[in-house]
């Protein structure tokens, strides 16, 4: 009932101001099934952005997604209610790592994970999100490449190619912190339960689990599959979400919070929509090159 609130003023703002909600799969079920106009894993969301007719986009999700947004559509006004909502795969590299990386293996192109910003994806050769990195990986045509910033979906890809992945160091707050003991306990506390784990997560836990895939790919396994009882190794609201559109399955619910998804609330959406705030840009010196590894990716 608080909610309800703030989801009529927003309704009724995006309306006067000509505006979308662009909502990640891990935003709480008030903003996923309240507001949005669109939702979806990374790779969704750029798509979808690329083609948003609206005056403006307000991203519900974190700051580099935003720019990617500006990126694919720099005519729009692209929103962010909260200008902190970051990510640790994103703070984990800077332009002048890659330099180095570059120097250090001459020719080898350079995959950027999108959680990145986009001075690091202008730095890159091409994106890649967890959706679609094999295919990026395999559509270069070369034995090996550089997949940065993610160690652990570097390695949980490596394993599906022939291709040999050389990575950095950058990981995922939130999906660092599943092991493969929680996979087992899980598993004994819950026979038959069906195990689906976010490419972000160590290897060991990929491995330990039925199944890894992306927000989205994870999402439509459940519609796919129907499992009885199910954890999804990821955020925590995107169980809130896949099960409101699955009643029929059961789902257990290990709970990490990513605290930057969270900084994006009903409160904040209404704000940015009535005070315009706060605007992303993209420094002109890096937009045309980032734009252009994005891009890059979305032909693939
Ligand atoms: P995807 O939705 O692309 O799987 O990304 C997960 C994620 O952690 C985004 O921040
Ligand atoms: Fe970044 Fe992980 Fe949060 Fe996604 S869940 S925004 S990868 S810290």
């Amino acid at each position: 009932l608080s909610f309800s609130d703030d989801i009529e003023a927003i309704l009724t703002l995006k309306k006067e101001r000509n505006a979308v909600i662009l909502a990640h799969n891990y935003q709480t079920p008030e903003i996923f099934h309240g507001v949005a106009d669109i939702v979806g894993d990374s790779l969704a969301l750029a798509r979808e952005a690329m083609t948003v007719d609206a005056d403006i986009i307000v991203l519900a999700g974190v700051h580099f997604m935003a720019e990617t947004a500006k990126l694919l559509n720099p005519e729009k006004t692209v929103l962010i209610p909260d200008m902190g909502a970051g990510c640790s795969l994103a703070d984990s590299i800077t332009p002048e790592d890659i330099a180095l990386l570059r120097k250090a293996n001459p020719g080898v192109p350079v995959i950027t994970y999108v959680n990145t910003s986009a001075a690091i994806k202008a730095a890159s050769d091409i994106c890649c999100t967890s959706g679609n990195a094999k295919r990026v990986v395999e559509s270069l045509g070369v034995q090996k490449v550089l997949m940065i910033p993610d160690e652990y979906l570097a390695r949980n890809i490596a394993r599906e190619t022939d291709v040999e992945i050389l990575t950095w160091k950058g990981h995922c707050e939130v999906h660092e912190l599943f092991t493969a003991d929680d996979v087992r306990e899980l598993r004994e506390a819950h026979p038959g339960v069906t195990i689906l784990a976010h490419p972000e997560c160590p290897p060991d836990v990929v491995d330990a689990a039925d199944f890894s895939g992306s927000t989205a790919v994870m999402s439509n396994y459940v519609g796919d599959h129907k499992p009885g009882k199910v954890v999804l190794l990821t955020e925590c609201s995107m169980s809130d979400n896949v099960a409101v559109q699955h009643p029929d399955v059961s789902f257990v619910r290990p709970c990490n919070l990513c605290p930057h998804m969270k900084r994006i609330t009903l409160g904040n959406i209404r704000q940015a929509l009535a005070e315009n705030r706060h605007e992303v840009t993209v420094d002109p010196a890096i937009a045309a090159d980032a734009r252009r590894a994005v891009e890059r990716m979305l032909t693939i």
